[in-house]
């Protein structure tokens, strides 16, 4: 992604509290809460009630909420504490979330991810090795119970192991839909699973999904279309990261890779595209790029809604919105220290700072403890 121009054509006058429709529900503003993985459920991935309280101090009438990266695999685990939808008692505790979030009239959608090889054998079931697209070592750290350790070595998934994935994102998509989500998001970005098959600095088998870019997209599109199975289209969305280099991603053509992958996206008819753009790596602020470019560039090629994340504050949002660049924004860090963050960019408040040291992991503090806006709130 590195051409910069704009092709809006949002109607004069959009803003962020325009009302839009995404897929089947109607959104009251375009403020979303980005996927963010807290890593507080319970034993065995079990959704708790802190994390209840958490999406729910955050849900809005109106507002679209995207909850954190869940497993859909046993074998999927990239980091201690994350939840899964892998069973009955992990879609118990989901209902519990999103019963919260209707309550306050909010709409959430669920993100379904599998880590691959962003992992470590004391995460994997009977301390197996995790599995890749190719046998290819890396030097990402791991959060396992010890802690941020190396990844440990990875091997390539069989055909067979590919497939038993795919049915495993139907069986989430089942679930998810059983615990009520209105909707839910693939995670195709930040270096996990299904990023690593579509770039070629991970992906380097010689089979069906491997080599050509035709190749390399197929687990991508063979995943939404059992997606697609469970919810229909209109409530599917993907979430990719074309700039991403976290968890050591590189392709040698990303713009030719994220064109063509966009292209069979948009054949489904999706309730949106959510694209990372290229001002953040992982979740710290780049200065080398500050241009928002990967929504300028694929909206070319989807027609649907596209929520672009990544390093926007209130003016950010509102700019690329206004030049009809992206349709929504989705907010990380400042949705995690902000719990009333749609009033405070409604009404222009200051935002509270954020705490990183508490974003993985841990109790209430740094996660349902931020204060609501009141008159002596810190400015950032
Ligand atoms: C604590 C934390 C957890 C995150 N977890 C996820 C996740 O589960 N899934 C995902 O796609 N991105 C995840 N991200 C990335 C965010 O969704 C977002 O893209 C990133 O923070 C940049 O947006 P921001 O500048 O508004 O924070 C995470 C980021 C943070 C800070």
């Amino acid at each position: 992604m590195s051409t910069l121009e704009t092709t809006g054509t949002a109607l004069a006058g959009t803003s962020l509290f325009t009302p839009i429709t995404v897929g089947l529900n109607q959104l009251a503003n375009r403020v979303v809460l980005a996927p963010l993985t807290r890593m507080r459920s319970s034993e065995g991935g079990v959704p708790n009630d802190l994390m209840a309280e958490y999406y729910s101090q955050r849900a809005t009438p109106g507002a679209l909420l995207i909850a954190e990266a869940t497993l859909v695999s046993p074998n999927g685990h990239a980091y201690a504490g994350a939840p899964g939808i892998l069973n009955e008692e992990q879609l118990e505790g989901w209902k519990k979330v999103v019963n919260a979030v209707h309550d306050k009239g909010a709409i959430i959608f669920l993100q379904l991810f599998h880590g691959g090889r962003q992992s470590h054998q004391d995460l994997q079931p009977d301390g197996g090795v995790p599995i890749g697209p190719s046998a290819i070592p890396h030097n990402n750290l791991v959060c396992t119970e010890d802690g941020w350790v190396p990844a440990t070595q990875n091997r390539e998934a069989t055909i067979e192991e590919i497939h038993s994935i795919v049915d495993d994102f139907h069986a989430a998509a089942n679930r998810a839909k059983q615990a009520g989500f209105d909707g839910i998001e693939l995670h195709g970005a930040n270096g996990y699973l299904i990023d690593q098959f579509l770039q070629d600095g991970s992906n380097q088998r010689t089979d069906e999904y491997g080599g050509s870019i035709e190749n390399r997209v197929r687990l991508l599109t063979q995943v939404v279309s059992r997606m697609v199975d469970v919810y229909g289209a209109d409530s599917v969305g993907v979430r990719l990261g074309p700039s991403g280099r976290w968890g050591e991603m590189s392709d040698s053509n990303p713009l030719e890779l994220f064109t063509y992958a966009v292209e069979q996206l948009d054949k489904f008819g999706l309730a949106y595209l959510h694209l990372i753009e290229p001002r953040v790596f992982g979740n710290v602020d780049r200065d080398d790029l500050v241009e928002p470019v990967a929504a300028v560039q694929l909206r070319k090629v989807f027609h649907g809604p596209i929520i672009a994340a990544g390093g926007f504050n209130g003016q950010g949002a509102a700019d690329i919105i206004g030049r009809g660049d992206a349709d929504l924004v989705a907010f990380g860090r400042y949705y995690v220290a902000n719990p009333d963050l749609v009033r405070r960019l409604r009404e222009g408040l200051p935002l509270n700072p954020y705490d990183r040291s508490s974003f993985f992991g841990g109790t209430e503090v740094g996660c349902t403890d931020y204060p609501f806006y009141s008159n002596n709130a810190e400015l950032v």
